[in-house]
């Protein structure tokens, strides 16, 4: 399984990754707190998805970057906003947080939010809620590490790809990319496999291929 980023174009994905949109789902104190599938596509060994925000049949392609002049330059580089993350030590957790990859999927704000949850972690349900906060976190941003073991704590996540909705808020977020698909460059080289990230698909983002959270208020 792969997604190619293709030159001012779409993602062209291969292997067979199946293919589906999920929903965040609020609690009745207005917090997001889940994910739920809403639709899930037809398994297909190729496919090409929408990079540009333009096309008329989303997620896929139908050649409207073309048209459009679509400027897809990837700017995500060398991906440095990797390299220093913010570190929040708690007793039994730490909290690394890459902050040039939020996508403003809110999960992290619930019950006083991820960091002062990671500060508070010697308290069962504060460590948790961090855990539940962190495992949500579309884009990988935020990663909890156990202290103890050092492991870092990842939930599980079949390869896949999903379409993020938030129709509460009348957002289109961006595409998770799940279980560690490798994303190659148009420019070469392979970005870091990671077990969540998240693709701009709306064609305003920053820091292309990833989605930085310009899609939000748009
Ligand atoms: S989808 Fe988030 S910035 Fe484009």
């Amino acid at each position: 399984m792969k997604i190619q980023v293709s030159k001012h174009g779409p993602y062209i994905v291969t292997g067979g990754v199946p293919l589906m949109v999920m929903e965040i789902s609020y609690d009745d104190g207005g917090d997001c707190r889940s994910w739920k599938k809403v639709r899930e596509y037809p398994l297909q060994e190729r496919y090409a998805l929408c990079r540009c925000g333009r096309s008329r049949n989303k997620p896929f392609c139908d050649g409207t970057h073309a048209k459009v002049r679509f400027d897809g330059t990837e700017t995500a580089g060398n991906e440095p906003y990797l390299q220093s993350p913010t570190i929040i030590s708690g007793p039994e957790l730490e909290l690394i947080d890459y902050e040039g990859l939020c996508v403003h999927a809110r999960f992290c704000m619930r019950a006083g939010g991820i960091w002062n949850l990671t500060e508070r972690s010697s308290i069962p349900e504060a460590r948790n809620t961090a855990i539940e906060e962190a495992c949500n976190c579309p884009s990988g941003r935020l990663v909890l590490r156990d202290r103890k073991t050092g492991e870092t704590i990842e939930p599980f996540l079949d390869k896949s790809i999903v379409v993020v909705e938030d129709p509460v808020r009348d957002e289109h977020g961006p595409l998770w990319v799940r279980g560690g698909i490798p994303v190659e460059s148009a420019e070469g080289g392979t970005y870091t496999i990671r077990n969540r990230i998240t693709l701009c698909r709306c064609g305003r983002s920053w820091n292309k291929p990833f989605c930085d959270g310009s899609h939000v208020g748009q």
